[in-house]
């Protein structure tokens, strides 16, 4: 049995045991890696991440009320909330109810994005029955692998099958990035969710975050014989606080004073014009962002016309980026960087919102075991808690599974 199918059980399970009886599905949605684009989507730029193998898992079924109750692997007991009492729980400041202690932080997810799903569909305020949800994931949490996208994804195909919202993959999207910005407080941009919905096998998901428009990058990582590995360097890292709003604010910043909506109307020609502009700091920000989103598209060209092989300098080059110019590398995820193109990977860097998580390394797939054994042998040397290294296999998004 694949670690998945386990997941998929613990779900249906956990929902015979708090609900009694079978539910009606199960709906599912994916973790995910970013290939490349970090930071980029909220400043309306490109991105190219892929839905990794690991799930997470939503088993459902209608109830005769009006409640909504939620229940997962991640905390004892199970929350609850009228439905008509959402919008009062997430209509008012983002992550006020989180903050007031009334809806526990990760009842957030689910309950936010019902309220999301609700509004997108024209719903909010209407006569809807109530739902209870039991959710179980194998995405590692804490990993920088999107374990709060694929909550969201996979809660938004199940009320939107089950409440007929008949909301399309992207709009399931938004819901779930307006759930974590409003509802939990988190001031993520929409790739992780975008990505989590609609990947596809064997596949990256190039999506332009300003017209919202996908397309499905083909990777051919089989037929040539490489694999994608993720490097959980156990550093925890948390997008509500702290850097990722710094980065976030710098970039704000630097579109107000340059004059331009966002950071997508900059190019490498207005780098010149932008460092007499902007204070020192602000213009490495400025310039992460302006070269990321040529890498992005630089990408997606190298691996349409030579394939994933072409792509290592690219890797590479936006994890100096992030390192030096956006500043959200941390010494573990520059370590495993190193590790994982001493020992012969073709590209790396790390992957994700930064200041921990995960690097993903493209290596051969022979060459597997020995950048994984570089990269425990680095974090030993170091003295850092031993590294998580797995492969990270493109994936379809979500789906019904029962
Ligand atoms: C986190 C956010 C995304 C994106 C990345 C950085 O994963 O959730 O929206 O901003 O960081 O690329």
């Amino acid at each position: 049995m694949t670690a998945s199918q386990t997941a998929l059980q613990d779900a249906a399970h956990l929902f015979t045991e708090l609900v009694g009886g079978e539910p009606e599905g199960v709906w599912s949605s994916a973790g995910r890696a970013n290939l490349i684009g970090e930071h980029t989507d909220y400043n309306e730029g490109f991105v190219l991440p892929f839905a990794i193998q690991y799930r997470t898992y939503a088993a459902a079924r209608l109830r005769r009320d009006g409640v909504l109750r939620v229940a997962s692997t991640f905390a004892p007991g199970a929350v609850e909330l009228p439905v008509p009492a959402l919008a009062d729980a997430f209509g008012g400041s983002a992550g006020a109810a989180v903050a007031a202690g009334t809806v526990p932080e990760w009842a957030a997810y689910p309950l936010g994005v019902a309220w999301a799903a609700l509004a997108a569909a024209g719903r909010a305020g209407t006569d809807v029955p109530g739902v209870d949800i039991a959710i179980a994931s194998d995405v590692p949490v804490g990993a920088g692998l999107s374990s709060s996208a694929a909550i969201e994804g996979s809660v938004a195909a199940a009320l939107n099958d089950l409440w007929r919202l008949d909301l399309a993959p992207l709009d399931l999207a938004k819901a779930g990035r307006r759930a974590e910005n409003e509802a939990v407080g988190a001031p993520t941009g929409i790739m992780d969710q975008v990505s989590s919905i609609m990947g596809r096998a064997d596949a990256a998901t190039f999506l332009d975050c300003r017209s919202l428009e996908t397309r499905s990058v083909d990777l051919g990582l089989e037929r040539e014989g490489l694999v994608l590995l993720a490097i959980d360097t156990k550093v925890e890292h948390a997008h509500a606080s702290g850097g990722y709003r710094d980065r976030r604010a710098a970039c704000e910043r630097g579109a107000a004073a340059l004059g331009v909506p966002s950071l997508r109307d900059v190019g490498a020609a207005d780098l010149d014009r932008a460092r007499d502009l902007l204070d020192e700091v602000t213009f490495r920000r400025v310039r992460h962002i302006v070269t990321e989103n040529q890498r992005v598209l630089d990408t997606v060209g190298a691996l349409g016309a030579s394939g994933p092989r072409a792509i290592g300098e690219l890797l590479v080059a936006s994890h100096a980026s992030m390192r030096d110019d956006f500043e959200i590398s941390v010494p573990e995820l520059d370590t495993a960087v190193e590790a994982a193109l001493g020992a012969g990977a073709i590209g790396a860097r790390m992957t994700g919102g930064g200041f921990g998580g995960s690097a993903i390394a493209l290596v051969e797939a022979s060459a597997a075991d020995a950048v994984a054994d570089a990269a425990a042998r680095a974090f030993a040397d170091r003295g850092y808690t031993a590294p998580h290294v797995f492969a990270v296999v493109p994936s379809e998004g979500a789906r019904r599974d029962s």
